[in-house]
C-alpha cells in the first residue's frame, strides 16, 4: 500500500520544507526575466488575462495530480508512472511520460543556465558601477558587448551549471532546504522595494495601462521587432494564435508543470499533507512575484522609452537603467540580480532533479555519477544556446560549420532557420513538450486511476473540493488544453509556413 511505502531519496522534514521547495522551483528565471519580455511581446493586459486563466484552469488541477502521483509513486517521475500504471492495471507506457519529461527538464536547463550565467554575469557588474548615471543606450550597449562574446558567456553557462550540479549531487534535503528557507523572503521584500521606486517614476501610470488594458489585438495578430503589426499581402493583418499559446506554454513553464518537476517533490512529501492547500499557497506566490516583476520592469521601460517588445534582452537592457539612477544603486542592483540567481539557481536543481533520480533507480549510478553525467550532456546543448545568445541563428551556426560537415541546409522560405537555437528549444519545449506532459498527466489522473486511488491520495477535505478536481481533470483542462494546442499550432505553422511563402 502507498502509505507504507516511503521515498529512497530522503524526505522533506516538514510540509513547510515542500512548500519552500515547490517555490523554489517555480520562481525563478521564468518570473522575473520571462514574464516581462513575453509580456511586452504580447502586448500587456490581454496576454496576462489569458494567462491567468491558463493557470487556473489547466495550471492548478495539474500541480495538484502532479503532486499526487509522485507521492504515490514515491520514485522518479519514470518509474512513479510506471508503479502506479501497474497498481490501476494499465500500460506500463505510461512510464515514458516520465521519459519526456527528463527530457523537456534536460533541454530547458540548456538554455536556462545560459541567462542564469549571465545573471551570475550581472551580479558582478551591478556591484562595479558600471551601471552609474549611464543612459539607456549606455546600459543597452553594455549589454550588447557583453553577450558579443561566446567564450565569456560559455564561462558563465559552466559556473552555473557547475553550482546547480553541486547542490544536485549532495541529495536535496541536505542541499535544498536550508538555501530555500532564507532567500524566498528576501526576494519579495527587494521586489516590493524596487516596485515603490517604479511607483514614483513617470513610467508609473503608463506601465499600469500596459499592464492591466486588455486590448486583444495584440495578442493574436503578429507584431515585427518594432512592436508594429504585420500585413500579409492582401493588407490584412496577419493572424496568429501564438500570443494565447505562449500564455499556456508559459503557465506550464513558470508552475514548473509537465516535466516531473513537482512530480518529484511531490514524491517527498510526507502523507499527512493537503496537497490542495499547498498547491494554491505555491500557485498564488508564483503568480504575484510574476506581476510584481512586472510592475518593476515596466515603469522604466516607459520612463526610458524602450521598447517593451525587446525579448529576452528586456531586463538585462531596463533594469540597470534604474539602478544606475538611484542611490545605493550599486548595491540593490548586487542583491537583487545575486537573489535572481538563487531563484534561477533553486528553479535549476528542479529541473535536473527528475533526470537525475532516474539515472540513479534505472541505471544503478550514484548521485554524484548520475549528476556529473547530466550535468556534462546537458553543459553540451547549452553551447548552441551561447552562440544564440550571441546573435547566431541555426540558419549561421549550420553555415559555419557546414564546411566541415557538409550538412545541406534546407532554406525553408527563408525563415524558418532564422530561429535561433534559444528560439527552437524554447518553442519545442514550453510549446509542446510541457503542455503534451501535462495533458498526459491529467488523462492519467482523470481517466486512469480509479477514483478510489486518487480520492484517498488527495485526501482532500470536502467531497466537493474532490468532485472539482476530477470534473476539471477529466473534462475542463483537457478539453482546454487541446483547444489552445490545435488553433495555436495550426494558425502559428500556417502563417509560418502558408503565409509567408505568400509574401516572399
Ligand atoms: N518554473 C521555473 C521558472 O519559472 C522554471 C522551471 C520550469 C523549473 C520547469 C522547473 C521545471 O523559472
Amino acid at each position: 500500500m502507498s502509505e507504507e511505502r516511503s521515498s529512497i531519496h530522503g524526505e522533506w522534514s516538514t510540509s513547510l520544507a515542500f512548500i519552500l521547495a515547490a517555490a523554489g522551483s517555480t520562481v525563478g528565471l521564468g518570473n522575473i526575466w520571462k514574464f516581462p519580455y513575453i509580456v511586452g511581446t504580447y502586448g500587456g493586459g490581454a496576454f496576462i488575462m489569458v494567462y491567468l486563466l491558463c493557470i487556473a484552469i489547466i495550471g492548478i488541477p495539474i500541480m495538484m495530480s502532479e503532486a499526487m502521483l509522485g507521492r504515490r509513486g514515491r520514485q522518479s517521475p519514470y518509474n512513479s508512472m510506471k508503479i502506479i500504471a501497474m497498481e490501476e492495471g494499465r500500460s506500463g507506457w505510461w512510464a515514458w511520460l516520465g521519459g519526456i519529461g527528463a527530457l523537456s527538464g534536460f533541454l530547458i536547463l540548456s538554455y536556462y543556465s545560459v541567462v542564469g550565467g549571465q545573471v551570475a554575469a550581472y551580479v558582478f557588474r551591478a556591484l562595479s558601477g558600471e551601471f552609474n548615471s549611464q543612459s539607456a543606450e549606455g546600459i543597452r550597449s553594455i549589454y550588447e558587448d557583453f553577450r558579443a562574446n561566446p567564450e565569456v558567456l560559455l564561462a558563465w553557462h559552466t559556473i552555473f551549471m557547475v553550482i546547480t550540479l553541486i547542490v544536485v549531487s549532495r541529495g536535496v534535503r541536505a542541499g535544498l532546504e536550508r538555501a530555500i528557507r532564507i532567500l524566498m523572503p528576501v526576494l519579495i521584500v527587494l521586489l516590493v522595494l524596487l516596485m515603490g521606486y517604479g511607483m514614483n517614476s513617470d513610467g508609473f501610470q503608463n506601465s499600469m495601462s500596459f499592464l492591466f488594458h486588455i486590448d486583444f489585438s495584440s495578442l493574436v495578430f503578429e507584431k515585427d521587432k518594432l512592436g508594429n503589426f504585420v500585413f500579409d499581402t492582401s493588407g490584412s493583418r496577419i493572424f496568429t494564435m501564438k500570443g494565447i499559446l505562449t500564455a499556456m506554454g508559459h503557465a506550464f513553464f513558470t508552475l514548473s508543470l509537465g516535466l516531473g518537476a513537482i512530480m518529484i517533490y511531490g514524491s517527498y512529501l510526507k502523507r499527512e499533507v493537503s496537497i490542495a492547500g499547498t498547491v494554491f499557497l505555491i500557485v498564488i506566490l508564483d503568480t504575484v512575484i510574476a506581476i510584481l516583476a512586472g510592475l518593476v520592469v515596466f515603469p522604466i521601460v516607459f520612463e526610458y522609452g524602450l521598447n517593451p517588445s525587446a525579448g529576452p534582452s528586456l531586463i538585462f537592457e531596463s533594469l540597470p537603467i534604474a539602478f544606475g539612477a538611484m542611490p545605493f544603486g550599486e548595491l540593490i542592483g548586487f542583491s537583487f540580480f545575486l537573489l535572481l540567481l538563487f531563484a534561477a539557481w533553486t528553479s535549476a536543481i528542479s529541473l535536473v532533479e527528475p533526470v537525475v533520480t532516474w539515472m540513479i533507480e534505472r541505471h544503478n549510478m550514484t548521485r554524484v555519477q548520475a549528476s556529473v553525467w547530466t550535468g556534462i550532456a546537458i553543459w553540451m546543448i547549452g553551447i548552441f544556446s551561447v552562440f544564440s545568445a550571441s546573435g547566431t541563428t541555426l540558419r549561421r551556426l549550420v553555415n559555419t560549420t557546414s564546411d566541415y560537415f557538409k550538412l545541406a541546409v534546407p532554406d525553408m522560405n527563408g525563415r524558418f532557420f532564422n530561429l535561433t537555437a534559444f528560439d527552437l528549444v524554447d518553442a519545442l519545449v514550453t510549446l509542446f513538450l510541457l503542455p503534451m506532459g501535462g495533458l498526459f498527466i491529467v488523462v492519467f489522473a482523470g481517466w486512469r486511476m480509479r477514483s478510489a486511488s486518487t480520492r484517498d491520495e488527495l485526501n482532500l477535505r470536502k467531497d466537493w473540493m474532490y468532485n472539482t478536481w476530477r470534473f476539471m481533470v477529466r473534462y475542463v483542462t483537457p478539453i482546454a488544453l487541446l483547444v489552445v494546442f490545435i488553433f495555436g499550432l495550426v494558425a502559428w505553422i500556417g502563417k509560418h509556413f502558408v503565409t509567408r511563402a505568400v509574401i516572399t
